[in-house]
């Protein structure tokens, strides 16, 4: 029996960096079914030895892949119905007019997929792009569509890219190039032919889809760094355009490069392939059983069910590591202080003091009252508070008064942990100080649910217990619902000329930090001081980080520095923070764990279908977070450099200087 209370289980998706496939990197396992290369387009990337297999191989196969009408109607009606009855950003889709930063245009998600329901398909591969793409013109970092049939190979790029501005003039180059033909900062004059910056924008503003703001999307699609903690270093990664875990739309990028040092001084024409990288070890000698083993869920792997696993697991944040010779910067050893356990010091102007899994404290010898707070991740365990504790403490024994927090990459994960790590810094005052008011949609069947969901603690995830939830209408301090008025009593609310059922508001319920905490974090001299803190992002903080950013910001005034996209103009400061994550698979085991047939139905294909099912609202605002763009807007902007780029100290060392001038 499984029981989790609910503000364990809601995890905003996570942007956590996974590395592919262990096996892609390792020995090449021995091709299984040789005797069956032919004709097959499915057999003969099966049988491939996988270091070998070509874009070619696996557009043949994917292409070849019949579509069972069948198949094709349940699934896009349980999608539609999804988006219909449980997407809480349906009709906020719609808002005409979005401000900046942001810049999406308005979706009207049912007709998009009513159309797709109505087209007579042949191939299968269009079908489920259809569908995807769809999901993603909403541009909500926590909604999408993924099938494992089409995305069981992974695209990569040897030349990976990034927007520097240097001297000030931004232009496109290569932030490494995994060739090792020394094209480094080359400028990328060229991308198949187009201006390519103008490319790249391009291409973000249509195929990404981690925020509304088309300069998070920009830092979405290229390079940077990101903090592996097995590695226990920042390590580059390629950025969505140089690594796309879909099919991408041809074989070969062509580049027009410009390198200073190179001779002779004319362009460089590169026409570069993909590496491919498969991203399971399922055997398969035709596109029967593609389709039988790959794409279809098995007998094996149980369907739905409330023991059944919940995490989070976005798809085009799956971005392979590059090995970076970490011997080469191990410069520095550490400091012989007496400290029981060494850490890994990859900086020679930042010394690592402490690391957890979710965040590591660096403190900065060249500005020896600043210490940094790496929040890479809120995917880890409450148990995270303690590591916080530990690295706040060190940094106090060392002198340290300015807290430097670089949420750059964070994909969000638990909000209960994002909830203590804000109490951390600003204890609260009010019980509900560091919550957010939120609704979400009802109609019959959530309201099945709920009648039995309620006070139900058995039944694995539910989302339908009333009593998780702030009631907001008692007076006195806010406690839990007594009972089931959430969803007995909703109320219609119209947006953009459409009119439908959400819950009244509500808020989740988080336990406040342990009085032990509170008194410990009281003696730190920048608790409560936002003169003292800033914060660090890449408008790649979603979920989970995006509700601390915004609680840092906008409740406690803490100011914000966003590095990249386009040079001079507004990045958020957050992405897709409006809401919280749940899966198709979710919902499906919510009615499985309360006894009820779930409202929609299953689909054949192994999938992740993700959305946000709870809205949040910042205070005293009326329109949801997740499009009240005014609140996104940093306070400062920062570009990147080749240097910043490249050494996370070295960016650090540049806001310190211009937050703490002295
Ligand atoms: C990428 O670079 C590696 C290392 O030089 C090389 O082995 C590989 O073939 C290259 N990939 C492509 C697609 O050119
Ligand atoms: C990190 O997570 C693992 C797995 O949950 C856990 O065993 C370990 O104690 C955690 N480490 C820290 C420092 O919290
Ligand atoms: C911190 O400041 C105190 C008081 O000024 C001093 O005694 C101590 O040596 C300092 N510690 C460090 C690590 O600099
Ligand atoms: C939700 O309500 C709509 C409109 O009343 C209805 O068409 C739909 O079938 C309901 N969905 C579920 C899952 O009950
Ligand atoms: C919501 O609006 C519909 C008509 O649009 C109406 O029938 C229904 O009674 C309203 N429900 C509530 C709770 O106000
Ligand atoms: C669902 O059914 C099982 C088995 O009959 C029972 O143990 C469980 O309590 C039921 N759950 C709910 C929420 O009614
Ligand atoms: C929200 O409104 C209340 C009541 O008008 C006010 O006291 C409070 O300062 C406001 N809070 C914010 C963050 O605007």
């Amino acid at each position: 029996m499984v029981t989790f209370t609910l503000n364990n289980l809601i995890l905003s998706a996570s942007l956590a960096v996974a590395t592919i496939a262990a096996f892609s990197t390792a020995a090449p396992t021995a091709p299984i079914h040789r005797t069956t290369v032919g004709s097959d387009p499915c057999g003969r990337l099966g049988s491939k030895n996988i270091r070998k297999i070509k874009y070619k191989d696996v557009a043949d196969c994917y292409k070849a892949i019949p579509i069972d009408r069948e198949i094709a109607s349940t699934t896009i009606n349980a999608v539609h119905d999804l988006f219909r009855d449980f997407y809480v950003f349906t009709d906020s889709a719609l808002t005409p007019q979005v401000p900046a930063p942001f810049a999406s245009e308005p979706v009207d998600i049912l007709k998009e997929l009513k159309t797709i329901g109505g087209r007579k398909y042949t191939s299968d591969y269009q079908f489920h792009t259809d569908v995807r793409h769809a999901v993603d013109t909403l541009r909500d970092g926590h909604a999408s569509y993924d099938v494992k049939c089409y995305n069981n190979y992974g695209f990569e790029q040897n030349l990976t890219l990034y927007a520097p501005v240097e001297e000030g003039v931004q232009t496109l180059r290569v932030y490494k190039d995994n060739a090792k033909r020394g094209y480094e900062d080359c400028i990328v004059d060229k991308i198949d032919g187009n201006p390519s910056l103008p490319h790249i924008r391009a291409w973000a503003t249509k195929r990404v889809s981690c925020s509304h703001d088309v300069n998070a999307r920009q830092n979405c699609a290229l390079a940077r760094q990101g903090y592996d903690v097995k590695k226990g270093a920042f390590l580059d990664e390629s950025g969505e355009f140089s690594y796309q875990s879909y099919l991408p739309d041809k074989g070969y990028v062509d580049y027009e490069l410009r390198c200073s040092n190179k001779r002779p001084s004319g362009p460089i024409r590169l026409r570069e392939e993909w590496n491919v990288y498969p991203q399971t070890e399922i055997a398969f000698k035709d596109v029967k059983s593609y389709v039988a083993k790959v794409c279809m869920i098995t007998e094996d792997e149980p369907k739905s069910g409330p023991q059944a696993q919940f995490r989070p697991h976005r798809r085009n944040l799956v971005i392979p590591i590059r090995k970076r010779d970490l011997e080469s910067d191990d410069d520095v050893t550490a400091a012989a202080d007496g400290a029981p356990r060494r850490l890994f010091q990859e900086f020679r102007d930042a010394e690592k003091l402490v690391s957890g899994n979710a965040t590591v404290f660096y403190h900065l010898k060249t500005q020896p009252d600043t210490g940094v707070m790496v929040v890479h991740t809120f995917d880890a365990q409450d148990e995270e508070v303690s590591t916080v504790l530990k690295g706040l403490n060190a940094l106090h024994n060392r002198n340290v008064t300015n807290i430097l927090v670089d949420f750059q990459g964070n994909g969000g994960g638990l909000i209960s942990l994002s909830s203590n790590l804000v109490q951390m810094l600003f204890p609260s005052k009010q019980p509900r100080d560091a919550s957010y008011e939120a609704d979400l949609r009802v109609n019959k069947s959530a309201q099945k649910a709920a009648a039995v969901g309620f006070m139900a603690n058995d039944g694995g995830y539910n989302i339908y217990n009333a009593n998780e939830y702030y009631d907001l209408q008692t007076t006195g301090p806010a406690s839990r619902y007594k009972n089931n008025d959430l969803f007995t009593k909703p109320v219609n609310i119209t947006r953009n000329g459409r009119t439908n059922l959400y819950s009244e508001k509500t808020a989740m319920y988080f336990d406040p930090l342990s009085a032990k905490i509170v008194k410990a974090v009281a003696k730190f001299p920048w608790t409560g001081r936002r003169e003292n803190i800033r914060i660090l992002t890449d408008g790649r903080c979603g979920s989970a980080c995006g509700m601390a950013s915004y609680f840092w910001t906008t409740t406690h005034g803490v100011e914000s520095y966003s590095i990249g996209g386009n040079k001079g103009e507004d990045l958020s400061m957050f992405s897709f923070s409006g809401a919280s994550v749940i899966t198709l698979k979710d919902v499906h085991d919510t009615y499985a764990g309360l006894n009820l047939t779930s409202p929609l139905e299953e689909l054949a294909y192994k999938n992740e279908v993700r959305f946000s099912w709870l809205e949040l609202y910042g205070k005293n605002r009326t329109i949801p977070l997740e499009y009240d763009a005014e609140l996104y807007r940093p306070k400062h902007r920062l570009d990147y450099t080749s240097e910043n780029a490249r050494s996370r100290v070295v960016m650090w060392k540049e806001v310190v200087a211009a937050a703490w001038k002295k």
